[in-house]
């Protein structure tokens, strides 16, 4: 059977990455991410990403591209991540979250990751570079 996908999204905005501290399951909760979730049946990825991104903070956004990659999660889930456009709105940690964070290109290692999303904002982090 083929893994299930995450969507998460890089969004950027005036150059800054927006990092989310997420408040549940307990094992996670503390742990900062990028933000965004599973996705539902008949959605495509960026469907999903544009969906979770507005129920857990409040924001229209815009893909822009998938970041090169797909990174392990729990058994059976993978995790794919796209850099994504603020079109409007101001994030608020309204779902899953309890803070939120902008990061500045050097301030990315200033928060606590997940496991899982620390090659993704690498891999987010290099082509921001580019
Ligand atoms: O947010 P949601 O609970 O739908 O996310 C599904 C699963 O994906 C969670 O169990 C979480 O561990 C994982 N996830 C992750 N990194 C992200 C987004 C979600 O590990 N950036």
């Amino acid at each position: 059977m083929s893994d299930r996908v995450v969507v998460a999204g890089a969004v950027y905005d005036r150059g800054r990455l927006l990092a989310a501290r997420r408040s549940a399951p307990e094992e996670l909760a503390g742990r900062w991410e990028l933000p965004g979730g599973k996705l539902e049946p008949g959605e495509s990825p960026e469907q999903a990403l544009v969906r979770e991104l507005r129920e857990e903070l409040g924001v229209e956004t815009e893909p822009v591209e998938r970041v090169p990659g797909e990174w392990p999660l729990k058994p059976g889930y993978v995790l794919r991540v796209w850099t994504v456009r603020l079109l409007s709105g101001e994030p608020r940690p309204l779902e899953d979250h309890d803070a939120l964070r902008w990061l500045g290109p050097h301030e990315l290692d200033d928060v606590d990751w997940l496991d899982q999303d620390r090659p993704a904002v690498a891999a987010v982090a290099g082509l921001s570079a580019e």
